[in-house]
């Protein structure tokens, strides 16, 4: 049987603080492009899903300015997390379905073909975590690879208590208890949301939180190799 992973890209990882071309990473793009075409060479089928990174995180301020509802700011992320899909789209060139599937049964399209499936959100009140985790479970997938900023799950937040460790594994359950106390303001979703946590944990799908800001990390993970932190049923 044909070996199928999804592959979340933290939104913070395509933006560069500072930096040139609008802080878009282009640079980091390109070498994301290069490291899913080698997983496809590979053989894998690959659906990857955006999220939406500083510039959700901008417009969504400005919206919240605006006193906004939830619901509006989640849909401005959802179209910011398919303009971030578009950029990706761009860099794989022919190897990739040219638009970001808005919708599952759009999704089930784009699956008929052979090409590397770009995504971004789906609807209000989740983040690309939960898009990650129903598309990992609709297309039946070994392994979801988040790619994040940080090296996986903390036993806290590391930026705020130093002495927080890293975690090689959890369960499900565990996973939640560290999840839940945090916040989930459009925008602002914790590492995972409970959208996405309920969906891996049904469905039993292995998910590595790892960090992406080493491209070559994807492929590593991809491959089995035990990096970042490794969500299963025990
Ligand atoms: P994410 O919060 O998933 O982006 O989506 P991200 O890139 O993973 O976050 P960081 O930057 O790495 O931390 C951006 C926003 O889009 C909306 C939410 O408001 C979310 O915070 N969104 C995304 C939805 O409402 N529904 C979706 O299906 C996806």
């Amino acid at each position: 049987m044909d070996k199928s992973v999804v592959v979340k890209i933290g939104g913070s990882l395509i933006f560069t603080e500072n930096g040139e071309n609008g802080d878009i990473n282009v640079d980091r793009i390109h070498q994301y492009a290069k490291v899913l075409s080698t997983l496809k060479d590979d053989g894998l089928n690959l659906c990857v899903v955006v999220g939406g990174g500083k510039a959700a995180r901008d417009y969504i301020k400005v919206l919240h300015k605006f006193n906004a509802t939830e619901a509006q700011s989640d849909l401005m992320g959802i179209r910011i997390s398919r303009i971030n899909a578009l950029l990706l789209i761009a860099a794989l060139g022919k190897i990739a379905y040219p638009c970001p599937p808005r919708e599952i049964p759009e999704l089930a399209k784009a699956l008929t073909t052979d090409k590397i499936i770009v995504m971004g959100g789906l609807q209000p009140g989740q983040s690309t975590n939960a898009v990650a985790a129903v598309v990992a479970e609709y297309t039946r997938s070994d392994m979801l690879i988040n790619a994040t900023s940080v090296d996986g799950v903390y036993t806290d937040d590391p930026k705020k208590d130093p002495t927080a460790k890293k975690i090689d594994e959890l369960d499900y359950d565990e996973f939640q208890e560290l999840i839940i106390k945090k916040g989930s303001r459009a925008g602002e979703y914790p590492l995972f949301d409970l959208v996405a946590l309920k969906i891996v944990s049904r469905s039993s799908i292995l998910t590595k939180i790892i960090n992406g800001s080493d491209p070559d990390n994807i492929l590593r993970a991809a491959k089995g190799e035990e990096i970042g932190t490794t969500v299963r049923r025990r």
